[in-house]
């Protein structure tokens, strides 16, 4: 059976934990693959099963993954329990140590991919783990807004998952655009708890995140409505963010209208499926000998490299016809 190794710098992170708990708990049948969008091409395009990912990779926390698990309070203690043991014994590296070799060799791996879920603003942590990735021939995920400066010697994608909100706004944008109602006003607002939240509401740390939500609106429409955008960091809620979207439009003859969107998401529940996904596309980019931006994946990001559009259904799309069988060969 082939082996994926999958090493992750922010192991002990919110993502990161959830993700590993999500695989070690679909393994052992406690609980279906859900929201994975690669579990359809799992068989056509070989795609990496749960029992065959080894997890690992580094923090400057090095909690192991049950205590990491544990304090992230994403999914329910009494659900960790039957995985205690697995987990407990996964403890990250020192932050930036080499051990991909040894790794490697010792997992007995066929390959490795490297997933970017540093804290928003560690730019140049992130390029070290790019570099580490391309020295490495390892493809490379950057799920946060970090500059990363990826080599083309890689198959690599990014830049920062595209969730909740924004991949809503994605959705939402193109089908007022496709009616002609001229949007005059979109007013975006969070509530988020957790550590990201903590770096993401601030006014300075948060600048890129807020850039990287704001941007793809003119794109998507052609013209800038008023836009504002903002994210608020409110402890109680913990990792289960709100967001309230106000959007002013025009009808014909001018009248103006309104949609109103509130929905309660958790961060990392709807992040940890995007980044297995991720992870099992980009195994699949590197076997078909691919190198450079992965476009076919945009519809992940919100500043997706080379971006061909942020049209949330047209990314749909590319990603379907590029794994659609004749494509696959
Ligand atoms: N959850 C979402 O919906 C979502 C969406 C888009 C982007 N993201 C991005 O994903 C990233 C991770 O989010 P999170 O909620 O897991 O954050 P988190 O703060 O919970 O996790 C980050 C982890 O990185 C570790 N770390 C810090 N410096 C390090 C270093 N030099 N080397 C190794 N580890 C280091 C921290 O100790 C922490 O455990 C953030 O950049 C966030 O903006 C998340």
């Amino acid at each position: 059976m082939k082996r994926l190794g999958v090493l992750i710098a922010g192991l002990d992170g919110a993502v990161a934990s959830t993700m590993v708990t999500g695989a070690a708990l679909m393994r052992r049948g406690q609980a279906r693959p859900q929201a994975l969008l690669s579990e359809q091409f799992k068989k056509s395009h070989a795609l990496a099963g749960f029992d065959q990912l080894v997890f690992g990779g580094w923090d400057v926390v090095r909690e192991n993954l049950f205590e990491a698990a544990c304090r992230n309070q994403v999914v329910e203690c009494h659900r960790l329990q039957p995985i205690r043991r697995e987990l407990s014994r996964l403890i990250p590296w020192p932050a930036g140590v080499d051990k991909i070799a040894t790794f490697r060799r010792q997992h007995k791996l066929d390959s490795v991919v490297i997933l970017n879920l540093l804290p928003t603003g560690a730019n140049k942590e992130s390029k070290a783990y790019a570099r580490l990735a391309a020295r490495h021939g390892c493809p490379f995920i950057n799920f946060t807004p970090n500059d990363c400066a990826e080599a083309d010697t890689i198959p690599y994608c990014g830049r920062d998952g595209k969730t909740g909100q924004t991949w809503f706004k994605s959705v939402l944008a193109p089908a007022l655009r496709g009616r002609q109602l001229e949007i005059t006003g979109w007013f975006s607002t969070n509530l988020l708890g957790n550590e990201d939240g903590k770096i993401v509401g601030h006014p300075v740390k948060g600048r890129q995140k807020i850039r990287d939500k704001s941007k793809l609106l003119g794109e998507m429409l052609g013209y800038n409505p008023h836009h504002h955008v903002e994210i608020n960091y409110y402890p109680p809620r913990g990792d289960n963010k709100e967001s309230w979207d106000n959007i002013d439009f025009e009808g014909f003859l001018g009248l103006p209208m309104q949609i109103k969107v509130n929905a309660l998401y958790r961060d990392s529940i709807l992040a940890a499926p995007m980044c297995l996904d991720l992870v099992r596309f980009m195994d699949y980019a590197h076997r078909q000998g691919l190198r450079g931006p992965q476009t076919w994946l945009s519809l992940y990001f919100k500043a997706p490299y080379n971006c061909p559009t942020h049209d949330f259904h047209r990314q749909e799309h590319l990603l379907l016809e590029f794994l659609s069988p004749c494509a696959a060969g």
